[in-house]
């Protein structure tokens, strides 16, 4: 989007030059033909001739401008005197004879006060120019400095690789610091809109530091999904050194800083989170790192999946093992991708809200999986009293370690989950 300095510009150069063409016109000279020129230096002297008609208020400018053609014809010998006068010179006269007639007669006048008087008809003879320069100054101090500044500024901050609030990236305004994952940090920024700032979360990465590759791939699978339970991506592109994406701003916090909710929000969070997967799936996404941390809540109290950072589209054979240890299916560590791997994440996750803990827990990726195809856990109602054992069997039917055996019907899921949310 476009600074309003940057709109005036354009209006600003016409000024600039209009004022250097007036300026120019004003020098042309333009020559008569029998007519007797009288330059004097500066212009604009009056000429009177003693002893005939007097032809006052002729404006004659200096050699450089046009001149005041004076309108006599050869036989008028008497108007052959004249005196010039002109504000702060002295007084001349000058006598000129029939053979001066289409020539240039050219007249220094003597300051009475050297220098300054001289210098006040200069300021008047170029004040087009003068305009001009002021109005180019006036730009180049009030717009142009502080912007070089600005770039300068964040050049620097560029070859540092920081991102601070105050940069500007993009016509993007770094607020603050929303939060930081595995592929980058999420500022708060705003954008000037029509006159108004708009907010929204810009998820950076640093280049040369992060995956790049995903980061493309989080824009390509995201762009087209619109659900009220996915934060929605709007933009992305590169500025500063910087690959960026935009995404709605949503006011609230993530389901990790939520504490000891209760067993009714956890599942009403999980109906909208479920309904947003099962849009997702009919696209042919899949998340593949649903927890707690991308899980937003906003200030109405709605749950909203964000960070498609590592989600892939079913119909892609190239599958990496990307996941987050101790939340992803054991089918997904082997590069495995169907809706189910987000309905076990789903399992773990509303385990871990309602228990404060993952159900399989270890000191490594293989200790974790040999846990979960065990089955080795500890059931939800076993370590929270006040949840149903419906909700655990539904948990239980989440976090079966084969794919075929877990439960994956998003209306089923959205059946029994809507039991306890109400
Ligand atoms: N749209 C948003 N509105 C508000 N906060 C956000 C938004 N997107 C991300 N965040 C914050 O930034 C954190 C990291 O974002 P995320 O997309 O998960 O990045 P990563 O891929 O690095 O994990 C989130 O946990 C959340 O706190
Ligand atoms: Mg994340």
């Amino acid at each position: 989007m476009k600074k309003p300095w940057e709109k005036s510009l354009p209006a600003l150069l016409l000024v600039v030059v209009g004022l250097l063409v007036a300026q120019f016109l004003s020098f042309r000279e333009e020559l008569l033909p029998d007519k007797i020129y009288i330059h004097t230096q500066p212009a604009g002297a009056q000429i009177s001739s003693p002893g005939a008609r007097s032809v006052h208020g002729f404006q004659l400018k200096p050699l450089v401008k046009a001149p005041g053609p004076v309108p006599l014809e050869r036989s008028e010998k008497s108007r052959f005197t004249f005196v010039l006068d002109l504000w702060g010179y002295e007084q001349e006269v000058i006598r000129l004879t029939p053979e001066d007639f289409e020539r240039r007669i050219e007249v220094r006048l003597t300051p009475k006060i050297p220098l300054l008087v001289p210098a006040l008809y200069f300021i008047r003879d170029y004040i087009f120019s003068f305009l001009a320069l002021a109005l180019t100054a006036g730009f180049s101090v009030a717009v142009v400095i502080p912007q070089v500044k600005q770039r300068a500024h964040q050049s620097r901050l560029r070859k540092e690789g920081k991102l601070i609030p105050g940069l500007v990236l993009n016509d993007y305004r770094l607020i603050r610091k929303l939060g930081e994952g595995g592929a980058g940090s999420v500022f708060l920024c705003d954008k000037r809109e029509e006159s108004r700032d708009v907010l929204y979360a810009v998820k950076f990465l640093l280049e040369g530091t992060g995956d790049e590759a995903a980061f493309q791939q989080e824009c390509k699978t995201c762009r087209d999904l619109r659900h009220p339970g996915i934060v929605a991506l709007l933009d992305w592109g590169q500025g500063l050194g910087f690959h960026y994406i935009v995404f709605d701003f949503v006011e609230g916090k993530t389901l990790d800083e939520v504490e000891e909710p209760s067993v009714k929000d956890v599942c009403a969070w999980s109906l909208e989170v479920v309904s947003a997967l099962n849009y997702a799936h009919k696209k042919k996404v899949v998340h593949r790192d649903i927890k707690p941390a991308n899980i937003l809540l906003t200030a109405e109290g709605r749950a909203k999946i964000l960070d498609f950072g590592i989600a892939a589209t079913l119909d892609s054979d190239e599958h990496n093992s990307a996941g987050t240890a101790g939340y992803m299916a054991p089918e997904q560590l082997k590069g495995e991708v169907s809706p189910a791997c987000d309905f076990y994440s789903l399992g773990v996750t509303v385990y871990r809200l309602l228990a404060g803990r993952v159900p399989f827990d270890g000191a490594g990726f293989f200790q974790i999986m040999a846990a979960q195809t065990r089955q080795d856990y500890q059931p939800l109602q076993k370590v929270r009293s006040d949840v149903p054992s419906g909700l655990s069997e539904l948990v239980d039917a989440l976090l079966r370690a084969e794919p075929q055996e877990r439960l994956k019907d998003p209306n089923e899921i959205e059946r029994r989950l809507t039991q306890f949310s109400e």
